[in-house]
């Protein structure tokens, strides 16, 4: 893995935001797979502020996102889609139909499942995969387990992760939902360029076991260690653990 320390949250987000804008110009057709939460909050900002004004032409850009909480009304402001219109979508020339996203209120979930692995194949695979990380050490949904599922799926969000998300339910974790769309780990992996970021030193220990602990299922983040071209992206608080 490939580790790049920086001062602060703003330098790190400012810094993805070049890596990103550089890759949508040296390549139009990018498909970027991308995170919802709190870290990437500084990413977004920079690209809504360095594409306006059709400074970037994100028209032939394909996205992905990770996941989608099930069972919401398609009209939750709760809904991590809403989340990605108003912090990046609706900022940029993106074309509505290139937006790939789960539908956490379709009929048949594990169809819903198949439709967006589909997706991804037929768009020829994410370019491009940016991940956020639970301080348990999830990506996406994919939590702490015995066994990690492959492929996009429906998933039980531990007590840990719904109080993680509790903010965006007004504060009571009792309010987020039980379960979860998410791209599993094979999802993950088969993206051609990972780039993992984490701030804040409540994420320390699992950046710690991710880069310098075994491969194990319970810390899933860590099986990105067999993953050739990972770039993990660390504020001084996330790296306070790291050796060297
Ligand atoms: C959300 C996602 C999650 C988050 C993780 C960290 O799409 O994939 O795995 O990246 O829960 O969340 P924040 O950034 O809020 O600490």
């Amino acid at each position: 893995m490939n580790i790049e320390r920086f001062e602060d949250d703003e330098l790190l987000s400012a810094a993805l935001a070049t890596r990103v804008l550089e890759s949508i110009v040296a390549r139009p057709t990018l498909v970027l797979g991308l995170p919802t939460g709190r870290t990437p909050l500084g990413l977004y900002r920079e690209l809504r502020e360095r594409s306006g004004g059709n400074l970037i032409d994100w028209s032939q850009v394909r996205t992905f996102n990770l996941d989608e909480f099930a069972g919401l009304d398609p009209a939750s402001p709760n809904r991590y889609r809403a989340f990605m219109q108003a912090e990046l979508f609706d900022h940029v020339s993106i074309d509505p139909a290139n937006i790939g996203f789960l539908n956490g209120s379709a009929p048949d979930l594990k169809t819903e499942c198949r439709r967006y692995e589909d997706a991804i194949d037929q768009a020829g695979g994410i370019d491009l995969q940016i991940l956020g990380i639970g301080a348990n050490g999830h990506i996406g949904f994919n939590e702490p387990a015995d066994g990690l599922c492959s492929h996009t799926h429906v998933a039980e969000l531990e007590t840990e992760s719904r109080e993680a998300n509790a903010q965006w339910f007004g504060g009571d974790w009792r309010n987020v939902p039980e379960r979860a769309l998410s791209m599993g780990m094979a999802t993950i992996l088969n993206a051609r360029k990972i780039i993992l970021i984490a701030t804040g030193a409540e994420k320390a220990d699992a950046v710690h076991g991710m880069i310098e602990g075994l491969i194990s299922t319970r810390l899933p983040a860590s099986i990105l260690q067999v993953h050739p071209r990972v770039t993990v992206m660390v504020d001084r608080g996330a790296s306070q653990r790291l050796s060297g």
